[in-house]
């Protein structure tokens, strides 16, 4: 019952957690800073409690995992196209990622449109550009469906904006923090599947644990990290 109840709680602040990055982009676009934060501020506490509500399920001992993960079959975090949704709107796509939903299904076609819309970076980028700030014309066109990849021309471009303009500054410091608690998110999930099982392979077919230890410390917004060493 835990498990269920957890994994649909999960599904349901991931619902929202689009609903309100949608509306940040849309909001960016019609160029109202000060809402978008707002709505970024919203989605900041929601990830704070999906951290926290992994303690519950890390109540749960290896051994009463163990007493129905085989009735799991090749049921997975793997088949939350939420999720994928997710860092598809944050940056991180993948055709892999598509590729593993039925042809014809709801969640292949959800993730299919992700994957050619701008993401939250985009928006920003695009915002930004619109206030006047110098921002690459290479990265305003870029191919969307490609993963964000580091600037140093939008690097200068951010250091300055850091340097001279504190509300914008402010704005970048929250997708830090975005950036931040999803890794955070990613760090505890792993630990808490380390100490369930160990390194036992994934019932998605991954090999679990060493798997999901490579999708770590890789930011959604690299240049926003790159800069750090440099204000
Ligand atoms: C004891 C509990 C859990 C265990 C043992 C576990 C285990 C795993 C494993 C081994 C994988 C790698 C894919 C695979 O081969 O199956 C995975 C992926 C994933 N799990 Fe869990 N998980 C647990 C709980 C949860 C919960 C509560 C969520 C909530 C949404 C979740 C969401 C995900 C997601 C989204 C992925 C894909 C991650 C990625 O590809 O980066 N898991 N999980």
């Amino acid at each position: 019952m835990l498990f269920i109840v957890i994994h649909q709680v999960y599904e349901l602040w991931f619902k929202q957690v689009l609903h309100e990055i949608d509306h940040v982009i849309v909001l960016l676009d019609a160029r109202e800073p000060f809402r978008a934060q707002h709505s970024l501020k919203r989605v900041l506490t929601i990830l704070k409690v999906l951290v926290a509500q992994l303690d519950i399920l890390e109540t749960m001992t290896p051994l009463e995992f163990q007493s129905f993960r085989e009735r799991l079959e090749a049921a997975s975090g793997f088949q939350s196209d939420q999720f994928r949704q997710l860092e598809f709107v944050l940056g991180t796509k993948s055709q892999a990622a598509i590729d593993r939903f039925a042809d014809g299904g709801r969640a292949r076609a959800a993730l299919a449109l992700r994957f050619r819309a701008p993401t939250l970076w985009d928006a920003f980028l695009r915002y930004l550009s619109r206030e006047g700030y110098a921002i690459p014309t290479a990265l305003l066109s870029r191919d969307v469906t490609a993963r964000v990849e580091p600037s140093a021309d939008l690097q200068a471009t951010l250091i300055d904006l850091y340097r001279r303009d504190p509300q914008h500054a402010e704005m970048c410091e929250r997708l830090v923090d975005l950036d931040e608690g999803l890794q955070e998110w990613r760090y505890r999930h792993v630990k808490m599947v380390q100490r369930t099982i160990g390194a036992k392979i994934g019932t998605g077919g991954s090999s679990g644990a060493q798997y999901l230890a490579t999708t770590l410390m890789t930011p959604i917004f690299p240049d926003l990290w790159e800069i750090r060493s440099r204000l």
